[in-house]
Formats: structure tokens, sequence, C-alpha cells
């Protein structure tokens, strides 16, 4: 077999509490943030699909569980909603616990590895009433959660997750209005991001320092920086786009600090967030055990094109220009680039610059538009996303023949799920959902990852 990957290799999928649960408000689960959302500017929502549209996991975990067990995928992450185990932000719902454990129980029966994220973008909308990230008591709070999560499955789950993506509520929330609280400014997405490093950081040295079970880490949306040419205006350009988006949490969660060339650039700007030496001695001393990393596409970057308006406010953007490369390959429907290559060039960095820290590719996948086009005799004959993640695990394992500390593989998603403003526009699912009749069923990918599970590789 051309790519056989080792024995232990995980071959598994992932998703999140908010876009599979569905029955937003039973076990008196308080309001997200993104319920509401949903509830007060449900015409930005995708064909007004909202939270509870999904697929109802929180009910049917049982029946999906057997369809992995079927499929066969050997680990599976999913996160726990805070809002739902703690309403309140503080207290434990138990009924709410029981389902978590027992939703664990089946997935540890069926013999699936659970990877637990405590934050995938949702909080309680009550913490951020209090100011969400903007807030320590917030981070303080998280900080709770996690212990008690901890507490209350850590003998079921031996990998946590404190983040999933942190930059994307950040960029989405502060600064480019696709997260909530939908807004644009510099100062909050900084501080905001300063204390989602810190809130990651408690949660971990509590972690290491209680000798916890398992492991702990983050996941992180790398997305290459890739300059146009090799000019020094294409290249900075493309080390300032790397630094915003890439090192502003890769490094400190790594490294314990932030790279010296991004507190400068704020320093300068006078943009940097408030922090105190206690709060950078936290950070400093949290190492993860292994890393996360989701893949979708690269950036582009070349040198900025236009000159920037004096009045205009402080943003990333200030410092580059993004394009497309010229003759790209795309997934047309989500507008993306497909490019393979990018996944091999973050774990051979990763490997090369970050003392090999043990990681696994947390998501990757490929998101359609109108997937029924391509329905035949009921089934979704989904070619394009067998030669997808055919690609990107050809370089997977290349990375790893070379050396790459890369212990697995999660495919987004499962079952098609529901995408926060996007909710059901792009279909990523081993399984179309039909959302009428909610019936789960099976792609040509839900096929062809089954036998390459089996095979434990693929020619
Ligand atoms: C990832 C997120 O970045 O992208 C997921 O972790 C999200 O939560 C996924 O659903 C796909 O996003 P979209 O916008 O293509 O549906």
């Amino acid at each position: 077999m051309k790519y056989r990957f080792k024995d232990n290799f995980w071959f598994g999928c992932a998703e999140s509490a908010a876009q599979i649960e569905g029955f937003s408000a039973e076990n008196s689960k308080a309001p997200s943030t993104w319920d509401h959302a949903f509830a007060t500017q449900r015409h930005r929502f995708f064909h007004q699909h909202g939270p509870d549209d999904s697929r109802g996991f929180w009910q049917n975990y049982q029946a999906d569980i057997k369809l992995m067990q079927k499929v066969g995928i050997n680990s599976y992450r999913t996160s726990v909603s805070w809002a739902r185990l703690m309403p309140d932000g503080y207290t434990i719902n138990e009924a709410s616990a029981a389902v978590y454990r027992d939703m664990l129980v089946h997935l540890k029966e069926a013999g699936i590895e659970p990877v637990i994220t405590l934050m995938h973008f949702d909080m309680p909308l009550i913490m951020q009433q209090k100011g969400g990230w903007l807030s320590e008591e917030v981070v303080d709070a998280f900080a709770g959660y996690a212990r008690q999560c901890f507490a209350l499955f850590g003998d079921l789950v031996n990998n946590w997750i404190t983040f999933n993506e942190p930059i994307v509520p950040i960029e989405g929330g502060y600064l480019y209005d696709f997260h909530y609280p939908f807004q644009r400014n510099f100062a909050n997405a900084a501080q905001a991001a300063f204390n989602t490093q810190l809130a990651h950081s408690k949660v971990v040295n509590y972690f290491h320092d209680r000798n916890c079970a398992g492991r702990i880490g983050i996941v992180l949306n790398l997305t290459p920086s890739y300059p146009r040419s090799t000019h020094p205006a294409d290249v900075h350009a493309a080390t300032i786009a790397d630094l915003f988006f890439n090192k502003s949490f890769l490094e400190p969660a790594l490294n314990g600090r932030y790279p010296q060339a991004l507190v400068d650039l704020l320093r300068q700007y006078g943009e940097l967030p408030d922090v105190t030496p206690q709060n950078l001695d936290i950070i400093a001393r949290s190492r993860v055990d292994m890393l996360g990393v989701n893949y979708y596409q690269p950036r582009r970057v070349q040198a900025k094109q236009t000159a920037i308006s004096p009045s205009s406010p402080f943003m990333p953007d200030w410092f580059f220009d993004s394009y497309e490369m010229p003759g790209r390959t795309m997934n047309t429907s989500r507008g993306w680039e497909i490019h393979p290559q990018g996944i091999y060039d973050i774990l051979t960095d990763l490997r090369l610059n970050y003392g090999n820290i043990p990681v696994f590719i947390s998501e990757n996948g490929m998101g359609v538009e109108n997937e029924e086009r391509w329905m035949e005799n009921g089934e979704v004959n989904d070619q394009y996303r067998i030669d997808f993640m055919r690609q990107h695990l050809a370089c997977i394992h290349q990375a790893v023949s070379e050396g790459s500390n890369c212990f697995g593989y999660h495919c987004w998603t499962f079952i098609d799920n529901w995408s926060w403003l996007n909710a059901y526009k792009n279909r990523y699912g081993l399984f179309r959902l039909d959302l009428s009749t909610q019936r789960r069923l099976p792609k040509a990918s839900a096929k062809w990852y089954g036998e390459l599970i089996k095979n434990n590789g693929f020619n």
C-alpha cells in the first residue's frame, strides 16, 4: 500500500456542541451567544436556520455513535457546551452532566477515543453580558468551568482541547463582523485575544499542576502565509499576516511568549492590550502537550497596493493585501483555494521550528454548496471530497515519513452540521443530513473513509 499509516494513527471526525446538539432550551440550558445572535439577528443566518435546526445530537447521540462505529472511526472531537453544563456560568446542571457522561461512555464502548474541546466559539450569554473575553471575571469563570469538566469527565477523557481556533472569534467578533458580538474595534480585539490566551494558560497550568490524567492542547487554524514573490515587500507583508493570524496564538501556546516582532509592531502603533507581569508569567509557564491543527486553505499575501487613509482605524490589513493565486485549484462552491501542500508545510514547520510537538490534524474537509446536485440514487457522489481528503492525507503521510510527530487526522465533519452564520450553506459531512426528515444518508466519502480506516491507508 502506497500510503500506509502507523497502527495507532487516529482516523476520526470533528464537530462541536452548538453545531450538532440542538434542543437549545432542554435541561434548563441557558441561552448562549449564538442562540442570542439568532434570536436577535435572524436575517444574517443563511436561509434563517438557527442552532435549533441542528441534527439533534443531544437526543440522538446513541444512534449517531453507532454510525461512527459502522464507519470505523477511532477518535471523535466534539465540545462541551458551557451554557448547557453550567447555565449560570458557575453551577453544574446535573442532568446535562449525566447526558455528557453517557455520551462519553457510549463513545468509549464503541472503541472511539473522545477528544473534548472546552470552548468552540459559543459561550453562555450571561458571560458575554459580563464583557465576554474582555473581562477577567469571565477568564476566571472559564477556568472554573474547565476544572469542573476535568472533575466530571476526567475518568473518561484523555485528550482535552482548551479552545478551538481562538483567533476566529477575535477576527469575526471584533474585526470583521462575522461572529458575535459583531464589533469592529482593534483595541477590543487585542484585549480579547490576550484574555483568551490567559484563559487557555490558566487551564493548562491547572491541568499540569494537578497532574490531571491525559494531555491537554489547543486547536489552531494555521494558514500558511505565502508571499506573492521574493520581493522583500511581499515577504514582509506575508510575515506580518503570519504574525497576526498564526503566531499570535501559536507562539504563546508552544513557547510561552508572544513573538517580539508582533509586540514591537503593536507598541509602535499604540495598540498593545493591557497586560500585567503576573499574567505574562501565567502564560510563560503554560505549554501544551499537543497541538491540533485545522487546515482548509493557505493565505496568499502581497505588499499593500493602496495607501491607507489616515482616518481609517487600525487593522491587520493595513500591512498586507491578499490576492488570488493565478491558476489555483479552487473549491469553487466555497471560494477557497485547494492547496494540500499547505498541510505538509505546517507539519514540517512544527517539526523544524517548534520542537516537533505531537500534533494531529483536528479539522480538514471540503464544504460544498447545493450538494444535492451530486445526488445519484439517493446518495451524494462526492468524489471531489474523496480527492480532497486523499490529497491532504498523502501530504500528511509525506510529512510523517520525514519525521513529523503527527498522530492523527480528523475530517470535518461526520454528518453535515450547522455552521454559525453560514448555517447549512456549506455541507462538509461524510453523511448528508436531510433537514426535513433528519435522516442521515451516507455519501460516497463515508464508504471511502471506512475502507481507508480498515486498511490503515490507501493507494
Ligand atoms: C472551522 C470551524 O473553522 O470552519 C467550524 O472550526 C466551522 O466550527 C468550519 O463550522 C466551517 O465553516 P464554514 O463557514 O465553511 O461552514
